[in-house]
């Protein structure tokens, strides 16, 4: 449930409890009077109380692990799927459940500012480029990735290691289904993805059987949880001081594991560099950063830009950090979701078998110029995202830097703003049979999913739209080429549970489990 009715009935509560002075009874009144402002409290007091529709009280849908849905039926119940006004403890929020006001939001120079929550200010991210704020800092971050990190040069350079993880992927699969005769392969694909950025980040494959592979294994999935905790401090000012959650001291501890294990494989790269022999062997990020502080140092002028690079404080650290997080579980999440589907619906991956067998043929593995012939594939993928997106309210949200109009409505600065593109793609005024598996509508309507139409922008819009998107969707495709072209995908005597969970993404709440039986 979003917002309980104990949320709403809190101060009448109170009043019924405990007989009180008249001159309380009064305070009490108005603060109920505020309580019940659309929108609730936060709004109570800005310029547009009394505007936006939304529920009173404070909403405390996005501490559940059904924040999307929710958040959706709130908007559909108030008909305020435009814009709907709501509050967390006392921080002011806008959700829009429309594409048109999506797109105005996203797009709007006004909300290019990310609200900064505590786990991620603990983790140094506000020096990361998903948390930094606008200005020329973070447009440095942009650039540097854009041109080093994900070009479509660089992109397609990473191919082979793409489809080397991939036919590694298949090998695991293989052998666990000769040791349980099932398989579970949310791990499989997680590890297969954490050890492609490490990869394209550090230059450095990882065993997550052995010393150093178990450590990147923590960090990681220590860092995912904080990152994706709600924490109530981040509304609630005097809960601050008190950590209960404990958010702070556990991110402090992982800073000063995640700096050790970073600083290892900068020195390692350091030590490598200064070696004749290593000299053509340039070609991760950290090798990028390091030609940057070599060759470019007298030219970046910005004090920030060197900050970025290479200071003490932990900015670079926090850069690679963020990277890890962001690239990894997107892409095995999402991947998990498509297998789901797959197993569900076996007349679509027949089809999908069939067309890469009719393009690729059965003597030679699928590889990354296979791609834009398989337009099928692309469809499941695009229908997965739909269905399923890995960010149903755009992961992150935006923070209004100044005051800004919204369709009809005016939003005062300091309001955080959320699309719920879960909302969007699951609204039948939007799509057709919103709830069906369906990618043959893709094959019908040619529909760009990079964020110029907001039916369907699972990697959001505008100025700070994923810049990973290109590199998570080729890496998403050829893996799902390979695991199709491989394998016949079939389900166990239990079935395929669609139950989800939101945490920093929308998972499987029960890790898909099922048979992978060879083709040939
Ligand atoms: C299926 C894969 C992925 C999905 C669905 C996804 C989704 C998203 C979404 C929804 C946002 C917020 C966009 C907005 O506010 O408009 C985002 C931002 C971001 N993503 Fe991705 N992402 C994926 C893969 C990746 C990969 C592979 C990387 C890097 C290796 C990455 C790095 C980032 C970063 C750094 C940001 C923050 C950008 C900024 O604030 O300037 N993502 N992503």
């Amino acid at each position: 449930m979003a917002t309980s009715a104990v949320d709403y009935a809190l101060p009448l509560l109170l009043l019924s409890k405990f007989p009180i002075p008249p001159l309380f009874a009064v305070l009490l009144v108005g603060v109920s009077l505020l309580w019940f402002a659309p929108g609730g409290i936060a709004w109570a007091f800005s310029r547009a109380a009394w505007v936006i529709p939304g529920p009173p009280g404070v909403v405390s849908a996005l501490s559940g692990t059904a924040a999307h849905r929710a958040l959706a039926k709130l908007s559909r119940s108030l008909e305020a799927s435009k814009l709907m006004a709501f509050s967390v403890g006392f921080s002011r929020f806008i959700v829009s459940s429309h594409p048109e006001t999506a797109k105005e939001i996203l797009g709007s120079s006004a909300f290019a500012d990310r609200p900064i929550k505590e786990s991620a200010y603990e983790l140094l991210f506000h020096r990361a480029m998903g948390f930094a704020p606008y200005g020329e800092y973070w447009r440095n971050l942009r650039r540097i990735s854009a041109t080093h990190l994900f070009s479509p040069r660089r992109i397609s350079a990473f191919g082979e290691q793409r489809k080397e993880i991939g036919v590694h992927m298949v090998g695991e699969i293989q052998s666990l289904m000769g040791r349980d005769g099932e398989v579970e392969i949310k791990q499989v694909l997680h590890f297969g993805s954490l050890n492609n950025v490490m990869m394209s980040v550090f230059g450095k494959r990882f065993d997550f059987g052995e010393e150093q592979g178990l450590e990147l294994e923590g960090l990681v999935k220590e860092g995912y949880e904080l990152l994706g905790v709600f924490n109530w401090s981040d509304h609630l000012p005097l809960l601050g001081l008190l950590d209960l959650q404990g958010v702070r001291r556990r991110c402090r501890k992982l800073v000063t594991r995640v700096n050790l294990f970073v600083g290892r494989i900068i020195e390692e790269h350091r030590r490598r560099r200064s070696t004749a022999a290593a000299a053509s062997n340039v070609g991760d990020f950290v090798d990028v950063l390091l030609d940057l502080e070599e060759n470019e140092k007298e030219k970046l002028s910005d004090v920030d830009m060197v900050a970025v690079l290479w200071s003490a404080d932990g900015a670079t650290f926090a850069w690679y950090q963020e990277m890890i997080f962001r690239g990894t579980d997107t892409v095995a999440i999402l991947l998990e979701w498509i297998m789901a589907r797959m197993v569900l619906h076996p007349d679509i991956q027949t089809k999908a078998q069939a067309e890469i067998d009719d393009v690729v043929g059965e003597s030679r593995p699928v590889s990354d110029a296979d791609i834009p012939n398989l337009p099928y594939l692309q469809s499941i993928v695009k229908e997965s995202l739909r269905m399923h997106p890995p960010g149903p309210l755009l992961s992150w949200a935006r923070l209004a830097i100044h005051d800004v109009n919204i369709g009809d409505y005016f939003v005062p600065a300091g309001t955080t703003a959320m699309v719920n593109m879960w909302a969007i793609t699951h609204d039948e005024c939007v799509w057709s049979e919103p709830n069906e598996f369906k990618p043959e509508r893709f094959m019908e309507e040619e529909m760009s999913i990079m964020g110029s139409d907001l039916r369907l922008a699972p990697f959001g819009s505008g100025r700070r739209v994923c810049p990973g998107k290109a590199m998570g969707l080729a890496t998403v495709h050829l893996w799902l080429a390979q695991l199709l072209q491989s394998f016949r995908w079939m389900p166990l005597g239990t079935g395929v549970d669609l139950s989800e969970c939101l945490k920093m993404s929308l998972e499987m709440k029960n890790p898909l489990v099922c048979r992978a039986v060879p083709r040939s």
